[in-house]
């Protein structure tokens, strides 16, 4: 896995992070960087089963109706997730703010932002790749998942993952990472490997959100992005 310099340096300054160099000024600084019925209802239970073999529109318009936890009761809007049906790339997050609530679109906040700065290091974009959640509703207050939302909405995106059967799936944060892999593992332990979800290449960075208030850590989240990008390329 290399990347040149000025690649590095370009990241870097996406993300926010002003490099020392010479004759500078204010150089050394780290800086944040900144009327049809709805179809019937599925129980938990039966999820995957009524899943099989849906099609891309056919599965929108379950999750644009889903009841299938508490959280239907409490969102504005479900966040099915947006880009390239047929994406190499997918991104995957935990679970939609208040911003992706109001608007239907994952990742539209400053972490959003930030993400797409991070793709944009390694020429990627909303429109090259597919970006979803573990969970296509928000809980109130930004808290943490349930593990029976989870599981209740854990079969759209397994069914979108069938549907464009990525190169690699980039699981952002530990709520994504946790719950794809199955593990109570600390994200630092998940990172700098791949490994297996269903047969898919899977490797695990920070969440942009976290990267906001740390952003020491977008080195890190580099170096996770082109072992990424390195998965990728050996597929092609
Ligand atoms: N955080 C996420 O994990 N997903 C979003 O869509 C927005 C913020």
């Amino acid at each position: 896995m290399t990347a040149g310099v000025d690649e590095l340096q370009r990241y870097l300054e996406a993300m926010g992070i002003v490099l020392w160099r010479e004759g500078r000024p204010g150089a050394g600084s780290v800086a944040a960087a900144s009327p049809e019925p709805a179809p019937p209802a599925a129980g938990p239970a039966d999820a995957a089963d009524v899943l099989e073999g849906l099609d891309w529109d056919a599965l929108a318009e379950r999750v644009a109706h889903c009841t299938r936890c508490e959280l239907h009761q409490t969102r504005s809007r479900t966040v099915f997730g947006v880009g390239n049906r047929t994406a190499d790339w997918l991104v995957v997050g935990e679970a939609p703010g208040a911003e992706e609530d109001r608007r239907g679109e994952p990742f539209v906040g400053r972490a959003g932002q930030l993400l797409d700065a991070m793709l944009r290091a390694i020429d990627l974009d909303r429109q090259k790749v597919y970006i979803a959640n573990v969970l296509k509703c928000r809980p109130p207050n930004n808290r943490d998942p349930r593990p029976e939302e989870v599981a209740a909405c854990e079969p759209y995106l397994r069914r979108q993952i069938e549907l464009i059967q990525p190169k690699i799936i980039l699981a952002v944060g530990r709520i994504a990472a946790q719950n794809l892999l199955k593990t109570q593992q600390p994200l630092g332990r998940l990172r700098g490997r791949v490994h297996d979800y269903q047969g898919i290449p899977l490797v695990v960075t920070y969440h942009p959100a976290y990267l906001l208030r740390a952003p020491a850590e977008k080195r890190k989240a580099w170096q996770d992005l082109l072992l990424a990008r390195q998965v990728v390329r050996e597929a092609d």
